[in-house]
């Protein structure tokens, strides 16, 4: 039997032993907890040649501990499945960031996947669901970079971490490794800066925890 449906959150094990479609069954255990999303799904999911939306995705539980490992598997898998990825889902099911993927064979039949400490907080998952959606498009993306700014993944790290901010009402660093407080990058996403008027370029305040999580981790650059 071949599971086509939308399925996150409820899918029950597949049982029935007439079944084609591949098993995967996927071992993780996640680290960085307080980056844990609210407004977006964190999924195992199968993707096709859409490289945007999967074929079949299942939610991830919001573990309690760092240590706690869990399984998730997804059987019947549809034959034109190319990759499984651990996602970071919209609502609307729509890719934001993959955390994790394993490539398929065709002589994959029944797949056993284990990643360990995978962190919430990367920096890639920054790159993608904060600085490339919300702050490109002034800082850096086009012919022109705000403030001298730019966020773009090429540039983005070196122009933040330990660098000292232009703006003549602070001397903060942009980011201080280890003290979100102490990062300029926080003071103007949470402030009412004058003339900055940063505070609504964010549409969740689990983006601002994502980087205040980051921060606090060391700011590293994966
Ligand atoms: C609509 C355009 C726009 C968007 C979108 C935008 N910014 Fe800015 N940003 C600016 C401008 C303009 C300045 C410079 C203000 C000035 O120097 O007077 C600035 C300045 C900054 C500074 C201060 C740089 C310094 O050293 O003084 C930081 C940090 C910053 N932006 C971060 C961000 C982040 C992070 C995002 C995305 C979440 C973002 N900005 C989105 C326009 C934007």
């Amino acid at each position: 039997m071949l599971t086509t449906s939308c399925d996150d959150g409820d899918l029950k094990p597949q049982s029935n032993s007439s079944e084609t479609g591949r098993r995967i069954s996927m071992q993780v255990n996640f680290n960085a907890l307080k980056a844990w999303p609210q407004n977006y799904m964190l999924t195992l999911a199968a993707f096709g040649a859409d490289q945007e939306t999967p074929l079949v995705s299942k939610q991830f539980a919001q573990p309690e501990k760092e240590s706690d490992i869990q399984t998730l598997e997804l059987s019947g898998l549809p034959d034109d499945a190319q990759t499984i990825q651990i996602a970071l889902l919209t609502k609307g099911r729509k890719l934001i960031y993959s955390f994790y993927t394993h490539t398929l064979d065709d002589g994959d039949e029944d797949v056993m996947l284990r990643a360990e400490n995978l962190s919430l907080a990367s920096y890639g998952r920054i790159q993608q669901q904060v600085f490339n959606q919300y702050c490109t498009a002034c800082h850096g993306a086009g012919d022109r970079a705000a403030g001298s700014l730019y966020l773009t993944a090429d540039k983005s790290h070196a122009m933040l971490v330990n660098a000292t901010a232009h703006a003549a009402i602070t001397n903060k660093k942009r980011v201080e490794p280890a003290m979100p407080s102490q990062s300029f990058l926080i003071e103007i996403l949470e402030e009412d800066l004058l003339n900055y008027n940063h505070t609504d370029v964010l549409p969740h305040d689990e983006l601002v925890t994502l980087l205040k999580t980051w921060i606090s981790n060391g700011a590293n650059n994966d």
